[in-house]
């Protein structure tokens, strides 16, 4: 009864406005805060391709938890991608609440922005922008790596990348991925002003810098890590050997070292 009240009146029985918008407020940035910390963790595991390919072997390995199952459990990657898409799912359901619903919204929004020639307040369509496209292809990526979490590897990822046509998606993808997220927690810092202290218009001013250097240090990894597997896929093909899986070094001396019958 008190919803039917506050839905037509605007207010709850006791006069009050609901608390839910703040509270979806906060989920929106906790799921962000979430979202933006992980993407850095991601981005740097997934470059550990350009120190080497057992080195990307070793990572995968230790993600599926090899150092308690024997050979890695897969299904652990598919846990992690489930709970990191919900998270994505949430935050982009809080996120399309400032969406604009038309396109006089659109235009009132637009017209604000110009007259007021703020940075911030174009950074927003910035966000909603690439917040758009993450729909689409945050989507496709993560149902890919959930139901084949046994596929990610050196010549597995590789192979998805060149072979079945990801790295158009990936380039779109990662300058989403890479904007957003670094708009996002800039935004975040500003709004809850996590590192104000004494000075906020300093500490922004800090904030905008380190913000640009994270933009293109993880934009230059991106793009290094994407052309690296574009370019082992692209061998491998070259090579017919698609859809092989890789062997560590360590595990070749091995077979070498049995087949010679050193041990
Ligand atoms: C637990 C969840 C996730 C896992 C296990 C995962 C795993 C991977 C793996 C293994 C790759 C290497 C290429 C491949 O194998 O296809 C990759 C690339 C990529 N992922 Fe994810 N991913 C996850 C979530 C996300 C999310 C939420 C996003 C952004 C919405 C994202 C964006 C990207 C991008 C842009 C690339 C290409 C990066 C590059 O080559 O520089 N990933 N991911």
């Amino acid at each position: 009864m008190s919803d039917l009240i506050e839905g037509y009146l605007g207010k709850t029985v006791e006069r009050k406005k609901s608390r839910v918008p703040a509270k979806l407020d906060y989920i929106q940035s906790a799921t962000g805060l979430i979202l933006g910390l992980f993407m850095w963790g991601h981005m740097l595991l997934v470059s550990s391709i350009l120190i080497s390919k057992d080195f990307m072997y070793g990572v995968t390995k230790f993600l599926e938890a090899s150092f308690i199952f024997d050979g890695g459990s897969p299904l652990l990657v598919s846990i992690a991608a489930l709970v990191i898409f919900i998270i994505f799912i949430t935050h982009a359901a809080m996120g399309m609440r400032k969406l604009p619903g038309n396109f006089k919204q659109y235009q009132v929004m637009k017209a604000h922005a110009d007259n007021m020639n703020h940075e911030d307040t174009k950074l927003w369509f910035v966000q909603a922008f690439t917040g758009f496209a993450m729909f689409f292809l945050g989507s496709i990526h993560l149902y890919i790596i959930m139901t084949n979490p046994s596929e990610i590897g050196p010549y597995a990822s590789a192979d998805r990348v060149w072979s079945e046509w990801m790295w158009p998606l990936y380039i779109l993808l990662l300058l989403a991925v890479e904007f957003h997220g670094t708009i996002g927690l800039y935004r975040l810092a500003v709004k809850w002003g996590w590192f104000d202290g004494n000075d906020p218009k300093a500490t922004r001013a800090k904030l905008k810098k380190w913000k640009k250097a994270l933009t293109w240090f993880f934009l230059i990894l991106g793009f290094t890590t994407l052309a690296a597997y574009m370019k082992i896929g692209y061998e491998n093909a070259q090579a017919g050997k698609v859809g092989e899986r890789y062997t560590p070094t360590a595990k070749v001396m091995e077979y070498k070292i049995n087949d010679g019958r050193v041990a």
